[in-house]
């Protein structure tokens, strides 16, 4: 197994935008879901490799090293620092073996619940990544996003992390959000580049439906931002980030030499992880499997004893072709037809000839050998290149 992924779904307030599992909470249930996660990850220590659901039930942790941890959320920061210290002890009490000797552990948090107390605490607690939910340096972008804090606030708590000892920092960052201009948007670009993080995630807004944002939509009352805006917003991120240091690689990921994220990269090359908390999702062994999504679930199948997983799905061929040619391409490493047909069976090069082809003359990939890569113009309709290329035994489009 490569990686674990914690889930600590609390928030001070929604964003309009967001919809994860997460939400604002009382001292009580917090204090309640983090008895449970602990436990949680005793059972996973004692059950899941035994666990019927998991077909091939081959020693997961025995054949390869846990390289990275991501607790993400929600705002891990929001809760008290002595829940993160004991959440890592039990981690590393029922894993610790298995956890490589330069294992990365993320922690996702919201500027404005950093103190310096809590970082030195994290940093001590064995956390070496820090990820801060940014998103824009403009004050009133920020609240038209919902968002907690201001600018300063966000500054503040990084020089903080560096003064704790923090020297891998990711910044999110978001465009596309409605009002948004190209100058505003390098406004933030450069500011965020003076602070010379080691990594930066540049997401394009997304409304999704029933958050606040997916409600205004609905009525009229918010617009998505123009295409042509869009696509002149996104080639700025990438240039700018580009000629400052930060290498794309991935649509919406940018990092300087050697500091690409274990988890995203993980993630995007099928590794398997197991998930712990409410509603996390997992892939062990070909099986991808969901907790409860509801608290009261989550809670009562712990307390029974179970692992609170609702859903498991055993991949099927097509589905694991699909996954590795999606998640693939949308890394700047591209897609190993190679690997793919050996692992598969699917051999890309042949079935798709004629598409990847097109797709090469047109400019939206590049061949080179075994190697299948979107072009930047590829990266802007990447979704349609996905569709031309993967596969429906079903139909007998292969
Ligand atoms: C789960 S949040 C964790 C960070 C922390 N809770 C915060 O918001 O500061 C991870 C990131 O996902 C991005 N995100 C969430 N919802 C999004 C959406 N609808 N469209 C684009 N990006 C989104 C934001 O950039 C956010 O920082
Ligand atoms: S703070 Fe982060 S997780 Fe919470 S609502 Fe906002 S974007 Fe979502």
């Amino acid at each position: 197994m490569k990686g674990i992924y914690i889930h600590i779904p609390f928030c001070e307030q929604k964003c309009f935008y967001c919809d994860f599992n997460s939400f604002p909470s009382d001292d009580y249930t917090k204090k309640k879901y983090m008895e449970h996660l602990l436990k949680e990850i005793e059972l996973n220590k004692q059950m899941l490799f035994n666990f019927e659901g998991f077909r091939n039930q081959k020693k997961v942790l025995d054949d390869e090293k846990i390289e990275s941890i991501f607790i993400g959320g929600g705002t891990p920061s929001i809760i008290d620092e002595a829940y993160i210290t004991e959440l890592m002890n039990v981690l590393k009490e029922a894993f610790g073996e298995y956890f490589a000797d330069d294992i990365e552990i993320t922690m996702e948090s919201n500027p404005g619940t950093l103190t310096y107390e809590k970082l030195l605490a994290y940093k001590k607690a064995g956390i070496n990544r820090l990820s801060i939910g940014l998103q824009s340096c403009v004050d009133d972008e920020l609240s038209s996003l919902g968002r907690i804090h201001n600018y300063d606030d966000f500054e503040k708590n990084y020089f903080l992390a560096r003064k704790a000892g923090f020297d891998n920092i990711n910044i999110d960052l978001m465009f596309a959000i409605p009002g948004q201009t190209l100058d505003s948007l390098n406004y933030s670009l450069d500011k965020v580049i003076g602070l010379n993080p080691e990594h930066i995630s540049a997401y394009s807004l997304i409304i999704e439906d029933k958050t606040p944002f997916g409600m205004m939509y609905e009525k009229g009352d918010l617009k998505e931002i123009d295409e042509e805006i869009y696509v002149k917003m996104y080639r700025n991120v990438v240039d700018k980030l580009y000629k400052n240091g930060y290498r794309q690689y991935e649509i919406s990921n940018y990092a300087k030499k050697g500091k690409m994220c274990r988890h995203n990269l993980m993630y995007w090359r099928g590794g398997d992880y197991m998930a712990i908390g409410l509603g996390s999702s997992g892939l062990i062994n070909e099986v991808r499997y969901s907790n409860a999504q509801s608290l009261d679930k989550y809670f009562s199948m712990i307390d029974e004893g179970k692992l609170p997983i609702d859903y498991r799905e055993n991949l099927s061929k097509e589905d694991i072709i699909n996954e590795k040619i999606i998640l693939s391409l949308r890394t700047n490493m591209g897609l190993d037809a190679k690997e793919l047909k050996d692992v598969t069976e699917f051999d890309i090069l042949l079935d798709r000839k004629n598409e990847l082809e097109n797709l090469s003359s047109n400019g939206y990939i590049e061949i080179d050998g075994d190697n299948i890569r979107l072009t930047q113009r590829g990266r802007e309709i990447s979704n349609s290149i996905y569709v031309e290329l993967m596969v429906d035994f079903d139909k007998g489009s292969s």
